[in-house]
């Protein structure tokens, strides 16, 4: 059982390599991801506080925050505090961990020719299975079982049944060759157990083998040819994590508000999280970062966001936790984009009356050429010489106001 891993017994000390290569890593961090002199990369898993890496560095908020990076593997990998739970992920407020699959495999005759049940425990630990998991079974001719508590008990299963392989249909775990059943939100522990009607032997043909997990239902996607796959345990404990929950202590925001180790810093705020108590921090609205590090909800600058934040011919302006809108100059409103937005404002600027006076002109110039242009073409090659005499004139009249009407009385 997987329960008694977690009563850690003994710390082995990697705490010297540790300490050595956060002296190397110290300086280098340009955005605040782990604690001061804290190793924030395991391998390419980026490790954010509140976890830290390295047993009994004080590198995380507890000890259940300890990460156990194993450098020898290659690449290393990170366990949750012992061996045995390997994590693949650490985001968005989830810890993603590799999968343990239960199987039950029989022969021909219906012997059972393997077998292996599956039990995760993390009571007592900040940890719980997130709801976004569900409890999968796949085979033609098995039941399952999950038994687990979530500060009440919990026991739920389902059956999955099929005759031949044609009944299957590719993408669908709907009962035929592959069910599921959702979990509790906070559930803390579980043990699954593996079940068969006819112990395979209707089936045998074409599927040997019954198997349950839990896992992330996003991930999941079940394929007529895991039948066929002697390699479908392995590829699931490799390809579908497991999606973990966590929060911080045992007590409500309220309460942790009052305690000197209340965990969410400048900028944030608390949110209540586990439904057995604990809480998680959160960047106040305009802040990113982490939360609970000194420092690490930094200001985000809304004006440098695409798209951009004011309307068109707005000038944006950066202000801690927010920003704001206004015009430039000669445009009016509030500058937002879902607002009034900025129009030009309707003045009576001379430079205005200067310019229509200045495009009539250029229109003028405009309207004479076309004319000269449609009259070449309509004259005869014999009138061309008439028409240079008239162009002579034309360069002469000094007023161009003229220039058109003339042209035109011409054609
Ligand atoms: C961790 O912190 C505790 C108390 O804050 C201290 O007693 C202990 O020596 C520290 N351990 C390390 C490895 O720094
Ligand atoms: C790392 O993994 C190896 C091989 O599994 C094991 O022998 C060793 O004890 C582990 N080291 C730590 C610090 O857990
Ligand atoms: C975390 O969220 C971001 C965006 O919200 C998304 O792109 C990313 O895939 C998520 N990571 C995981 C592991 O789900
Ligand atoms: C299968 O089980 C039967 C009794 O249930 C036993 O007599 C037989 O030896 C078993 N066969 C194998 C291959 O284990
Ligand atoms: C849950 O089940 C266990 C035995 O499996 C029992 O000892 C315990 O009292 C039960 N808890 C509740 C809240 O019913
Ligand atoms: C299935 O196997 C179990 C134990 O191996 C046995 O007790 C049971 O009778 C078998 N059932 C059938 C339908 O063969
Ligand atoms: C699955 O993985 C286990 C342990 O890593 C290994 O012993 C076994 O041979 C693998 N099975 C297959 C079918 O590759
Ligand atoms: C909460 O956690 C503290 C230590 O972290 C422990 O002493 C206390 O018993 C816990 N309370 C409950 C209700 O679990
Ligand atoms: C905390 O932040 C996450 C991601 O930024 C967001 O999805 C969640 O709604 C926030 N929770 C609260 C209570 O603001």
């Amino acid at each position: 059982m997987q329960k008694d891993m977690f009563h850690q017994t003994t710390i082995i000390n990697i705490f010297l390599v540790v300490s050595l290569a956060a002296l190397l890593y110290s300086n280098s961090a340009a955005d605040v991801i782990a604690k001061p002199g804290c190793l924030a990369k395991c391998g390419d898993l980026t490790v954010p506080y509140p976890f830290g890496i390295g047993l009994g560095t004080n590198c995380s908020v507890g000890p259940w925050f300890d990460i156990n990076c194993n450098t020898t593997f290659n690449p290393p990998k990170a366990f949750i505090a012992t061996e045995s739970l390997e994590i693949i992920d650490i985001s968005n407020g989830t810890l993603r961990i590799k999968n343990a699959v239960a199987a039950q495999c029989f022969s021909q005759t219906g012997n059972i020719t393997r077998e292996n049940p599956v039990a995760i425990d993390f009571t007592g630990t900040p940890y719980s299975f997130a709801d976004s998991n569900k409890f999968t079974v796949v085979g033609c001719d098995d039941l399952a079982v999950i038994v687990g508590s979530s500060g009440r008990n919990f026991t739920s299963g389902c059956l999955s049944l099929c005759s031949e392989s044609e009944d299957l249909i590719d993408g669908f775990c709907t009962g035929i060759g592959c069910c599921q059943t959702p979990i509790p939100k906070g559930l803390k522990d579980f043990s699954s157990a593996l079940g068969s009607l006819n112990n395979h032997t209707e089936v045998w043909s074409f599927d040997r083998c019954g198997y349950a997990f839990l896992g992330d239902q996003d991930i999941f996607k079940f394929r007529t040819s895991d039948f066929s796959d002697e390699n479908f345990q392995n590829r699931t404990i490799e390809n579908v994590p497991i999606v973990i929950d966590w929060a911080i202590g045992n007590q409500s925001c309220s309460e942790a508000k009052k305690s000197a180790d209340y965990a969410c810093l400048e900028n944030s705020i608390c949110v209540d999280y586990d439904v057995l108590g604990g809480y998680r921090c959160n960047c106040s609205r305009g802040y990113e970062g982490n939360p609970y590090l000194s420092l690490g909800c930094t200001d985000i600058d809304e004006c440098k966001n695409n798209p951009y934040p004011c309307a068109e011919n707005g000038i944006c302006n950066n202000s801690p936790g927010s920003f704001s809108c206004s015009c430039k100059h000669g445009y009016s409103g509030d500058g937002k984009k879902d607002g009034r937005g900025c129009t030009a404002e309707n003045s009576q600027f001379p430079v205005i009356k200067f310019s229509i006076g200045f495009s009539t002109v250029f229109l003028s110039i405009i309207i004479a050429m076309t004319c000269l242009y449609f009259s070449i073409q309509r004259r005869k090659l014999s009138q061309i010489e008439q028409f240079i005499n008239e162009v002579v004139i034309l360069t002469q009249v000094k007023n161009l106001q003229l220039l058109d009407k003339i042209v035109c009385m011409l054609i």
